[in-house]
C-alpha cells in the first residue's frame, strides 16, 4: 500500500467527472501520481442506492491512496451515507464545493454550497465525525472556489472554519463559481490561503503542464498541486512534474512513449471495467493522447472502426510508429 503523504513533490489527480475512474487512476499512479480523487458521487444517489453510483465507487487495493469525492447539500443524507461508506472501507473523502455545472447547482450542491457557509461547514463536520469511525482513522478534504459570485471572496473564512471542525486539507480552485472556467486562475489567492490556515492547502487551476505545476508551487508555497485537464491530455504529466522538481528531464513525448500510455490505458480499462460502455469511452479518449503526432486523423478513423479489445489494442499500437508533427497541432 502507498502512503497518504501530502508533499510538494507528490502531485495529485483532480476529481474529474467522466474521467478519473479506476482505470485512469491506476494509469496515473504508474506515472507517479501520489493521491488520486474519484469522480464526484452523489450523496443522495448513494442514499437511494441509485444504480449509477456503483461504477463510480469501484476501487481495489492498488488504487490506494484514493480520495472518494462526494457531492450533495442535504445534511440528513450525509450521516447514513458516510456510515455506509466507512463500513465499505473507504477511508479518504472529499466534498465538492466547486462544481459550477447547472445540474449540480440546481440541487444546491457544488459551488452553490459557498452561498451558505453554515450548511457547508456542517456537512464537513458530519464527514469528519463519520470518517473518524474508520478503524484506521479517516481523512476529509473540501474542494472549493473563491466564492460563488465574482468578487465575493469567502474562501479564507471558509477554510478557517473548516480547519476548526477538523478537516484535514483544503483544495482551492481560485476562480469564482459564476466564472465557470473563464479568465485565469488567480494563484495569488492560493498563496494567501496558505498564509491563513495551518492545514495543508492543495492548489488546482490552469495547471496544464509540469512547468505550470512547478511554477505554482514556487509562487505560492502551497503544500501540493493537483493536475486536472493537464492529466487528461497527458497522464505522464506527473512523471514530468516529479522530474522537473528534481531538476531532471522528463520522458520524451514520442510515438513509442505515447503508444505505451494508450495501450496501458486500454489494458486497465478492459481489466477493471471491460464492458461495451467502457470500450466506447476509451476508444474516444485515445486520439487525445496522440495530440502532436502526424496522422491522428487516420488513427481516429481506424480506432472508430474497431469493434473489440484486440482490434483496439492493435490499432493503438500504430501510435508507436507516428512521428511528431512539428508543423501543426491536429
Ligand atoms: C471534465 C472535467 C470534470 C471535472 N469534474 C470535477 C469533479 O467531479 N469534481 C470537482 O471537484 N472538480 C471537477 N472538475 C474541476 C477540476 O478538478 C479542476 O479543479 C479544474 O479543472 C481546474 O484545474 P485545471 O485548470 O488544471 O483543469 C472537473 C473539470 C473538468 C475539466
Amino acid at each position: 500500500m502507498s502512503t497518504f503523504t501530502i508533499t510538494q513533490n507528490s502531485p495529485w489527480l483532480a476529481p474529474l467527472a467522466g474521467y478519473s475512474d479506476l482505470p485512469f487512476r491506476l494509469l496515473t499512479k504508474q506515472y507517479g501520481c501520489g493521491i488520486r480523487c474519484s469522480e464526484m458521487v452523489s450523496v443522495k444517489g448513494l442514499a437511494f442506492k441509485s444504480s449509477g453510483t456503483r461504477r463510480l465507487l469501484a476501487t481495489c487495493p492498488e488504487d490506494d491512496p484514493m480520495v472518494l469525492q462526494l457531492f450533495g447539500s442535504e445534511g440528513r443524507y450525509f450521516e447514513p451515507v458516510m456510515e455506509k461508506l466507512v463500513a465499505m472501507g473507504y477511508r479518504n473523502y472529499d466534498l465538492n464545493a466547486g462544481c459550477p455545472v447547472r445540474k449540480v447547482l440546481k440541487s444546491g450542491s457544488g459551488v452553490k454550497l459557498m452561498e451558505d457557509l453554515d450548511n457547508l461547514v456542517n456537512l464537513a463536520s458530519i464527514m469528519v465525525k463519520k470518517a473518524a469511525e474508520h478503524p484506521d482513522g479517516g481523512r476529509v478534504g473540501i474542494k472549493f472556489r473563491l466564492g460563488f459570485n465574482k468578487g465575493e471572496d469567502v474562501y479564507i473564512e471558509l477554510a478557517q472554519r473548516l480547519e476548526d471542525v477538523g478537516v484535514d486539507w483544503v483544495t482551492l480552485h481560485p476562480r469564482y463559481g459564476k466564472q465557470m472556467f473563464a479568465g485565469a486562475a488567480d494563484w495569488g489567492k492560493l498563496a494567501k490561503l496558505k498564509q491563513a490556515v495551518n492545514i495543508p492547502v492543495i492548489g488546482s487551476g490552469d495547471l496544464f503542464t509540469a512547468e505550470d505545476g512547478h511554477r505554482c508551487i514556487e509562487e505560492t508555497d502551497i503544500d501540493a498541486i493537483m493536475f486536472a485537464r493537464g492529466a487528461l491530455y497527458d497522464p505522464s504529466i506527473f512523471a514530468r512534474f516529479i522530474a522537473l522538481r528534481k531538476g531532471e528531464e522528463g520522458p520524451a513525448r514520442d510515438g513509442a512513449f505515447l503508444a505505451q500510455i494508450v495501450r496501458e490505458h486500454i489494458r486497465l480499462t478492459r481489466e477493471y471495467e471491460g464492458d461495451g460502455r467502457s470500450f466506447r469511452k476509451i476508444r474516444s479518449i485515445i486520439p487525445r493522447y496522440a495530440k502532436g503526432l502526424k496522422g491522428i486523423r487516420a488513427l481516429r478513423g481506424s480506432l472508430l472502426a474497431c469493434e473489440d479489445w484486440e482490434a483496439l489494442d492493435e490499432a493503438a499500437s500504430v501510435i508507436a510508429t507516428l512521428e511528431k508533427d512539428s508543423s501543426q497541432n491536429e
